[in-house]
């Protein structure tokens, strides 16, 4: 009798999620936002999913934000996890109230996932902590493997190098939560 409520909601939960067969988005979240003209990390539950390739749009509830949806990437694997996504890709303005949207690559209107609604903040803001680990001097490596795809055209190159290996590093540290 006391469970009833507990029950239906969490019935309703599943429903809900049985609705959208793609993966579960874990940043950026509501408590994990993005920085803005920064490069930024994508980051996707790819071991629970019945989607193989999607496509991925970024929207904002405020249409004075962002009308529409506005792709990022036309065509992902899932099986790769974890994306940069460039501040060449993602040219948004710090604003809250964005979502990104996992969709059929030919159907943008079929949407597999939804994130939470986040926020990007302004240039120079820190990236979220994440957990216990400090994200703090890992992540050069493949910060360094980064910078091709585009020919140039970055002013602060450093800085952007900097968040770019910091967001990384809270990556890491977020993938080495899910695996503990
Ligand atoms: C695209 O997806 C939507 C939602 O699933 C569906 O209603 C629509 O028929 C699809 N369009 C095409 C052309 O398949």
């Amino acid at each position: 009798m006391f469970f009833a409520p507990a029950f239906v909601t969490l019935s309703a939960l599943v429903t809900f999620a049985s609705a959208l067969t793609g993966p579960k988005i874990i940043l950026p979240t509501a408590d994990k936002w993005w920085v803005a003209q920064s490069t930024n990390v994508l980051t996707w539950d790819c071991k629970n999913s019945q989607a193989t390739q999607f496509g991925v749009y970024i929207s904002n509830k405020d249409p004075k934000v962002l009308q529409g949806n506005l792709a990022i990437f036309a065509q992902l694997d899932n099986t790769v996890c974890s994306k940069e996504v460039t501040q060449l890709q993602v040219t948004q303005p710090a604003a809250t109230g964005y979502t990104l949207l996992f969709t059929n690559i030919v159907n943008q209107t079929d949407v597999y996932s939804q994130s939470d609604e986040f926020e990007i903040k302004p240039l120079g803001s820190a990236y979220p902590q994440t957990s216990s680990v400090a994200p703090s001097g890992t992540g050069t490596a493949a910060g360094s493997s980064s910078s091709g795809g585009s020919s140039g055209g970055n002013n602060g190159a450093s800085s952007h190098k900097s968040s770019l290996g910091y967001g990384l590093a809270a990556v890491g540290a977020l993938v080495g939560l899910i695996a503990a």
